[in-house]
């Protein structure tokens, strides 16, 4: 993947600069911290290859890969209150380093930051990202409710479930792809193929997510494993372990995800073993390569060189292969 290191060295250049120190303190300090912890940077890097393969240039395409780097890191700092997160990027979450207040207000303004950056584009190319780049962030908070009304529903089915990862998470993914292709000036059809080519893997993505959530590895993860056992999220983990069950599974899985221990430790070791035991685990690794397959069948349609096409292939390997 050495490829990527000229889009990943430019874009932490140009991250840098968009955190230059500014006042008031309060409110620019926990961007620049959020977004000095890095993480994988998939987003806009796929916004540069994308622009990239379509053009055989990817600097015009950086301002649209840093808006889509800036609301990615904006989402994560809403997420981490709503799902009461502590660690992110192997460091304390915005909230709990600062305060709520700290977290709602930095992210709207990461928000904004984000939009400002498509105002460096003429106006035909500016209206064409804002139009993308508004419906996928009101998709995003529609995924991001429907994940949280779900804690509290004990009737979720794995369509909804799909439906409300493709929103959270899979739509940004797809977007930061068509980006790259809108700002290369790429054909319709190479942009709406584009666009399914992440939208898939951002399915992967999500299902390898929650795997990791409940299986990764504390020292590598950077975030709480368990967490989402420990809010009761209803990931494709759970809805498969609880329809591979017989009745007494099923009454023990509805006991467990109907408590809030103080202690969580036994909670997430029993539901971690009926994942195991249920089938779930290894039906979850085949959903991920399910998708990630979908996503390259869609790239035969796409009109870019052999060699990049392997290329992107052997992102989204490398993606579904990580434990960050
Ligand atoms: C985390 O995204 C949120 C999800 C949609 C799963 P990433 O795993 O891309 O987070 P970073 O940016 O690499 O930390
Ligand atoms: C996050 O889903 C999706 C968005 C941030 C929009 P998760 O809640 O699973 O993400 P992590 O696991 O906290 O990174
Ligand atoms: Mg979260
Ligand atoms: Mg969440
Ligand atoms: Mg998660």
């Amino acid at each position: 993947m050495e490829h990527l290191s000229k889009y990943s060295d430019a874009l932490r250049k140009r991250l840098e600069e968009t955190v230059a120190v500014q006042e008031p303190e309060q409110l620019y300090e926990p961007i620049r911290y959020i977004l000095k912890l890095g993480g994988k940077r998939l987003r806009p890097t796929l916004t540069l290859l994308s622009c990239d393969f379509f053009s055989d240039e990817y600097e015009k395409a950086m301002n649209a890969a840093l808006a889509v780097e800036l609301f990615h890191n904006f989402s994560l700092i809403h997420d981490d209150i709503m799902d009461e997160a502590p660690l992110r990027r192997g460091k304390e979450t915005v909230h709990e380093r600062w305060d709520l207040n700290t977290g709602i207000l930095s992210g709207d303004a990461m928000l904004i930051l984000a939009y400002q950056l498509f105002e460096y584009y003429e106006p035909a190319l500016f209206q064409q990202l804002a139009i993308l780049f508004s419906k996928t962030a009101i998709q995003v908070c529609e995924g991001q409710q429907y994940d949280i009304d779900f804690e509290n529903r004990d009737d979720v089915t794995l369509l909804e479930y799909l439906k409300m990862i493709e929103y959270k998470t899979a739509v940004l993914i797809g977007a930061a792809m068509k980006m790259g292709a809108i700002v290369a000036g790429a054909s319709e059809s190479c942009k709406k193929n584009i666009y399914a080519f992440g939208l898939n893997l951002g399915m992967a993505f999500q299902l390898q997510d929650d795997y990791l959530d409940a299986f990764g590895d504390p020292k590598t993860f950077g975030k709480q494993v368990g967490g989402d056992i420990i809010s009761n999220k209803k990931t494709y983990l759970y809805l498969k372990a609880y329809e591979n069950s017989n009745q007494m599974q099923a009454d023990e899985l509805d006991g467990l995800y109907s408590i809030h221990p103080k202690d969580p430790s036994d909670k997430i070791a029993s539901v971690k073993m009926i994942f195991q035991h249920s089938g779930a685990a290894k039906a979850i690794q085949q959903e991920i390569e399910t998708y990630t397959e979908k996503a390259n069948e869609v790239l035969e349609a796409i009109n870019i060189s052999p060699e990049n096409k392997q290329k992107l292939r052997e992102f989204g390997d490398w993606l579904m292969k990580r434990n960050v």
